[in-house]
């Protein structure tokens, strides 16, 4: 099925092993940020085996697992070895368990042309650097995943914005995922949140609940060698039918970068009552793509090169917002990292959110010298504005949520605050416009508006620019080289 065939956008995509292996990088990438994508094993249906566990490492070494999951949804985790996974299997009573983040047995899934994150990576770094200074890291992003049957992970979405690539390698999960009738995705992150602030537990709610909201379920049974690709944010929950084996990925795509920033802010504003996990790690992803982007923006291959691949398309106003949703995360920095509120930032998080200022910084000073935008009258906008007035609606609507939230949550309304007053003293108007709630004097114009504005190269005089942006960015400005 291609992106034109589909009848409804909460269909989901079954394509053929075949078939997905002739697709270009473009075609996958746009299948993608479409929608949720299914393909078939065609494999034989196999149980678990003591074989496939021993693939994974040591039987006896004691990992993580969650006990009990289909009684107790708060259970502590607990230390077991995959024998003893296994001996539960054989019994008829046995327990049940759920191991997650087991080693990882590939990092190979067959979906290279999406993870537009490792592939910066290895530009940036080198195929050998990448690898041996842990430059991708594989324990946050790659996982296996053992339950025994009935075990199940409550409804979630995914941290931190991330792709979720799973194959079940034995036995058989079933996958339950929620997607937005009328639309692809999730506009906005009022819109993800909405969901989670109905039903705090679904279980709670039901799911004849659930189907009346504006989402709707969609039930996938994923047998032996079944793969499923999730997008950003599509909020799922798993039950373990048969005693299972899975591999897995998470990943940054350039096609849904914009959902992934979503998905940041997400996971900052409800924590682990929207997710099951928080890995500060994958921020070094997302800031690996921006320094992969800036490199091919200053050496000037942007314009032809990688269009709709893992380089942003800039010449198009909807790759330019893609851009600046990712500059404004960067310009937020460690602001949207939990971390941050409970305990001081290590050594390497400071140097991390450092090298995410410097990109940013470089790569809008780019933009702002190199890029005109013409508005559908002919006119020119002015890209700092432009930018400035995204970044205040991302912010308006983290205060917002913070403030609106009637779940618990890690992160509070004044833990934000306090965090952005200290970050943004060199924008005082921009405080001020977020915090009280001054009048937008900036472009206000939705996203939506804007399809016909056009991109193009700038030919004036760029002295004057430079000045104006160190005058108008003085935030960023300070990380220019
Ligand atoms: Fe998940």
């Amino acid at each position: 099925m291609s992106v034109e065939d589909r009848n409804a956008p909460s269909d989901i995509f079954r394509v053929e092993w075949e078939r997905w292996r002739q697709l270009s990088r473009e075609e996958k990438q746009r299948m993608y940020a479409a929608g949720p994508i299914v393909i078939p094993s065609g494999r034989e249906e196999k149980a678990m085996t003591l074989e496939a566990l021993r693939e994974i490492g040591d039987l006896d070494c004691k990992y993580t697992v969650h006990p009990a999951s289909l009684l107790h949804m708060d259970q502590p985790h607990a230390a077991a070895s995959l024998k003893q996974l296994w001996d539960e299997t054989r019994r008829n009573d046995g327990a049940i368990m759920n191991a997650l983040a087991l080693p990882p047995v590939t990092s190979d899934l067959g979906i290279r042309d999406l993870q537009s994150d490792e592939f910066a990576v290895r530009q940036i770094h080198g195929p050998e650097t990448a690898i041996s200074a842990s430059c991708i890291p594989t324990w946050a992003t790659n996982w296996t995943i053992c339950a025994t049957s009935d075990a199940y992970h409550e409804f979630h979405v995914d941290t931190q914005g991330v792709g979720t690539c799973v194959q079940v390698q034995d036995g058989v999960k079933i996958w339950v995922i929620w997607c937005l009738k009328n639309q692809q995705y999730t506009k906005d992150i009022s819109d993800l949140l909405q969901l989670f602030e109905e039903q705090s537990h679904w279980s709670d709610a039901g799911v004849s609940k659930l189907k009346s909201a504006e989402w709707q379920p969609v039930v996938l049974v994923l047998r032996t060698g079944d793969l499923l690709i999730m997008p950003p944010n599509v909020p799922h929950f798993v039950v373990t039918s048969e005693d299972s084996v899975a591999y897995g990925l998470h990943f940054y795509s350039t096609s849904t970068i914009r959902q992934s920033c979503i998905g940041i802010c997400c996971t900052l504003v409800r924590g682990r009552y929207i997710t099951n996990n928080y890995h500060i790690e994958m921020n070094k992803l997302l800031v690996s793509l921006l320094g992969y982007w800036l490199r091919q923006f200053l050496s000037g291959e942007y314009f032809d090169r990688e269009r709709g691949g893992h380089l942003v398309d800039v010449t198009n106003i909807h790759g330019l917002n893609d851009l600046i949703i990712v500059l404004n995360v960067m310009d937020l920095g460690s602001l949207l990292w939990i971390p941050r509120y409970f305990q001081p930032l290590t050594p390497e998080a400071q140097k991390l959110e450092l090298l995410q200022f410097k990109y940013a910084a470089q790569t809008f000073h780019w933009v702002y010298l190199e890029l005109l935008i013409k508005d559908s009258e002919g006119k020119a906008v002015d890209l700092i504005q432009y930018r400035k007035a995204r970044l205040r609606d991302l912010v308006s609507e983290i205060l917002s949520e913070l403030k609106t939230a009637k779940g618990g949550k890690d992160v509070t309304f004044s833990h934000f605050k306090k965090g952005l007053t200290e970050d943004f003293v060199l924008e005082p108007h921009f405080l001020t416009e977020v915090l009280e709630g001054a009048d937008f004097d900036s472009i206000s114009t939705p996203q939506s508006e804007i399809q016909s504005w056009v991109v193009e190269r700038d030919a004036s005089d760029r002295n004057k620019k430079l000045q104006e942006f160190v005058e108008k960015e003085p935030k960023l400005a300070q990380f220019l080289p």
